[in-house]
Formats: structure tokens, C-alpha cells, sequence
């Protein structure tokens, strides 16, 4: 039974500290991959959380928030710079010295290439609206010291830098591609969690003059981002014919083609391949740079936070139909089509062999893409393709005892170095397991807001 074993595999990865649940590690594999997926990633808690927040289990969901926003003293001096308090951990660790427990977090100073997780706090906060959202506690995000932190994550999020555009710019593997893969820049799952966490403040903070100036700038700021993304990253037919027939080197206020794209620069496979009524966002924009892959984990959000239009989400969620093969597969979902491979898998991700073509990062399908995948097939109400994806799908996960990822075209092959019981894996599918029983259980990550 798919319910049971999945349901199993979240109790048995529950953290406990100083005998409260606190958090989930990210796979309970007995050889994990890699010695850090004991730790509670803080963006894998967060489908554990939706499942708990659906049970009405609230508590370990506020534990985590508040040890997180807590875990935020503890960062490291990075060599030259010391970071703001508005950064939050990838993850952290209960550990006993002398017969005590202590948490220990990880800002990307341990992870991996050393990445920074800019998207932890983005999730930190989506995860505060749903918990507020689901249990009613609008006490819990007034508190002052949780107040405090959104102020404190805000000024970071939202600090002037040398940007000519209103998107986030991050460095290669800062969410959950977390590995090189040319994903620096301005990613588009970046754009849309940085769209949700505005929306969120603009929510939760409390209605107080000391905060009136912060609230103009969060309106300025997601007003001018979401007219941005819809602009410059929406690929449909027409904008490819406006894009395959740019002029180039336009100096001025009268420019069309801005940022300077060169139609060279649209890859072979998108030709014949966006249908008229289908469309998506790309996966990167910034000067001279059209990044045109399909990322699956950015869209799907982008529909969830109100960031895409309802005809955009309409428009990609018929992409999905009539690419379903590539894009779901054998196994839901594809995170990012197409591969890169040759010499620009060698550019792009330095030769990493764990993202080779079609497996992990670079191509691979990954489960726990299921949650956002059902979650935005029913807000744009395409049940059909929620059932779809749905089909027998849990047995074969349990069977094949929750793999974090498969590789493959199609995703037909548990992935090469995938961990077995993968939490996320797990509770992806309980979180769209419930979502086909009753629907109305998505209102806690319902979509935000300005439209
Ligand atoms: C890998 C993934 C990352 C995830 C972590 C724990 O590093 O790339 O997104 O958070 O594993 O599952």
C-alpha cells in the first residue's frame, strides 16, 4: 500500500530535538548519496510540512519555523564579508556533545560547491503563510521576533545592488538545482519564489507606520517584477517569431529588442516544438541571454503564486499535454528539458558527471515535482492531467521504494546515484494523493494575491 509505506517513510524521518519534532531529514537511505540527507533541508520540509499542515498536525510545522528563523545567529563569517541576518540555512543537524543536544546549521559552508541557498528563506516564508493559512494562528506570524525576521530577510531581499532589472540575480546552483548547471543569473524558480515571499510580507506583515516605507517598496518591487517576467520570459509562438526576427545592436530609447538577444542564439529544438496554443516561461533572461530551456519547478510555481496569467497557465499546462512523453514521462516529472550535453554540458556544468545528460539536474525526473505538477493542474483546472500523472504512479514509487530521481528521456531508469526512500519523493505524492481526494485541501498554498 502506497499510503501506508509513504506515510511510514515521513514518521521514521522526523527529527526530534530536545523531544520535540523539529524537522524531517531528506532521505532515510541506508547508503544515502551523500552524508548531509540526514539533515533537514529547509526547501525538502517543506512538502513534509503541507502534508503535516493537511493532518492538522501543526506543531512540528511551527517548531521548524522558529528553529530556522533561531538558526540564523549561528552564520558563519565568510571569508572578506560578513552575510545579513536575512539568510537562512540549506539545512541543519541535531548533534549531542557531551551528552547535550545542539543544532548545527549549514549556510552552504559544508553543502557541495559551497553554495549559498537563497532559496531557503523564500520557502521559509511560503511556509509561514500556509501555516497561517491552515491552522489560523495569524498570532504566530505577529509575534514580534517573527516580525523581526521577515523585516530582517526582507532588507536583504530587497537591497539595492547593480541590477537594471526588478528580477533576483543569483549565482550558479543557489535553490534546488544546487549543482552547476548555467543556472546563475536570474533563474526563473528564483523569480517566483522571490514574486511569492512579496506577496507573503505584503500579507503578513503587521499594518504599522514603521513598516509603511518597507510595504511601498515590496508593492513597488512585485508590481514591477511580475509585468518583468511576463514581458521578457513568456515563450509562445508569437514571441518566437518576434525574437527569430530581432534586429540586433539598437542603441537607445526605441529599442525593441533590449536586452539584445540574437536570434542565433534560439536553439534547434524549439522549432516545430511550441504548438500555437501552448507556451512557458524560460528558464533564464538577462543582457544578451535568453536561457530557453523548459524548467519544470519554475512554472509550476509561477502558476501557483499568481505570477503567470491565467491564460499563460492554461497555455502551459498544454504544453504538458502535448509534450507529455518528454516533459512527464514514465515518471512525473521532467525538472528541466531539454539535457545539455557535449561541449555544452562541459561549459555549463563543469563537467559534472552526476548531472550527465538526462539524469539528476541536467534532465532527470524527479517525483517530488508531483505536489506543484497536481497542485497547478488543479487550479487551472485540468483534472485530466492530474489523473494522468496520477495513474498507478504510487505503487510503482513504493515498489521501487521512493527514489529520489530517474534518468532517462523518459524517465524510465531509477536514477544512477538516487537515494532510496527519499522523503520528498514520499510526500510529494501524499500531498497529490490528497489533492485528487479533496481538492479543496490546496487552498493553504493558494494562489497569491495581486493578480
Ligand atoms: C540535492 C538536491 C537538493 C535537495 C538535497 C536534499 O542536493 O539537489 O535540491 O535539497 O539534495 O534532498
Amino acid at each position: 500500500m502506497p499510503y501506508a509505506s509513504a506515510d511510514a517513510l515521513l514518521k521514521r524521518s522526523i527529527l526530534y530535538y530536545q523531544g520535540r519534532p523539529i524537522g524531517t531529514a531528506a532521505a532515510c537511505d541506508d547508503r544515502p548519496a551523500a552524508a548531509n540527507y540526514d539533515e533537514c533541508f529547509v526547501r525538502d520540509f517543506v512538502p513534509s510540512a503541507l502534508v503535516f499542515l493537511m493532518r492538522g498536525e501543526y506543531e512540528i510545522v511551527r517548531n521548524f519555523l522558529l528553529t530556522v528563523m533561531q538558526l540564523r545567529a549561528q552564520q558563519p563569517v565568510m571569508p572578506g564579508h560578513q552575510r545579513a541576518l536575512g539568510l537562512m540555512p540549506a539545512s541543519f543537524r541535531v548533534v549531542e556533545e557531551d551528552g547535550k543536544e545542539r543544532l548545527l546549521a549549514d549556510f552552504g559552508e559544508l553543502a557541495i560547491g559551497r553554495v549559498a541557498p537563497v532559496d531557503s528563506a523564500m520557502w521559509w516564508m511560503f511556509l509561514l503563510r500556509a501555516y497561517v493559512r491552515s491552522s489560523g494562528d495569524a498570532a504566530f506570524a505577529a509575534r514580534p521576533e517573527v516580525q523581526l525576521c521577515m523585516r530582517q530577510t526582507l532588507e536583504l531581499y530587497l537591497k539595492e545592488s547593480f541590477e537594471a532589472a526588478p528580477t533576483m540575480l543569483v549565482p550558479d546552483g543557489s535553490f534546488m538545482i544546487d549543482r552547476r548547471m548555467g543556472v546563475y543569473g536570474h533563474p526563473l524558480e528564483i523569480q517566483a519564489l522571490y514574486y511569492g515571499m512579496l506577496c507573503t510580507a505584503d500579507e503578513l506583515l503587521e499594518q504599522h507606520s514603521d513598516n509603511e516605507k518597507l510595504r511601498q517598496t515590496i508593492t513597488i518591487r512585485s508590481n514591477a517584477l511580475r509585468s518583468y517576467v511576463r514581458l521578457y520570459y513568456w515563450m509562445g509562438r508569437d514571441r518566437l517569431n518576434e525574437i527569430h526576427r530581432y534586429h540586433s545592436e539598437e542603441f537607445g530609447i526605441d529599442a525593441r529588442n533590449v536586452l539584445n538577444v540574437y536570434p542565433e542564439t534560439i536553439p534547434d529544438w524549439i522549432d516545430g516544438w511550441l504548438c500555437p496554443s501552448s507556451g512557458y516561461l524560460v528558464g533564464n533572461v538577462g543582457p544578451g541571454r535568453i536561457d530557453f530551456r523548459f524548467f519544470a519547478l519554475g512554472n509550476l510555481l509561477a502558476i501557483l503564486v499568481g505570477l503567470a496569467t491565467d491564460q499563460e497557465a492554461q497555455a502551459i499546462m498544454r504544453l504538458y499535454q502535448h509534450h507529455w512523453d518528454a516533459l512527464v514521462g514514465e515518471m512525473p516529472l521532467k525538472i528541466v528539458y531539454p539535457a545539455v550535453s557535449g561541449s555544452e554540458w562541459r561549459h555549463l556544468t563543469g563537467s559534472d558527471p552526476k548531472n550527465a545528460p538526462w539524469s539528476y539536474h541536467n534532465g532527470g525526473n524527479w517525483p517530488v515535482l508531483l505536489w506543484p505538477f497536481i497542485g497547478a493542474a488543479r487550479r487551472t483546472g485540468r483534472a485530466d492531467l492530474a489523473e494522468r500523472a496520477m495513474f498507478e504512479l504510487g505503487e510503482r514509487l513504493c515498489q521501487q521504494n521512493w527514489p529520489e530521481y530517474y534518468d532517462g528521456r523518459r524517465g524510465s531508469l531509477i536514477g544512477r546515484r538516487a537515494n532510496y526512500q527519499q522523503v520528498w519523493s514520499a510526500t510529494a505524492w501524499l500531498i497529490a494523493d490528497e489533492l485528487m481526494e479533496n481538492p479543496a485541501s490546496g487552498a493553504l498554498f493558494d494562489q497569491f494575491w495581486f493578480s
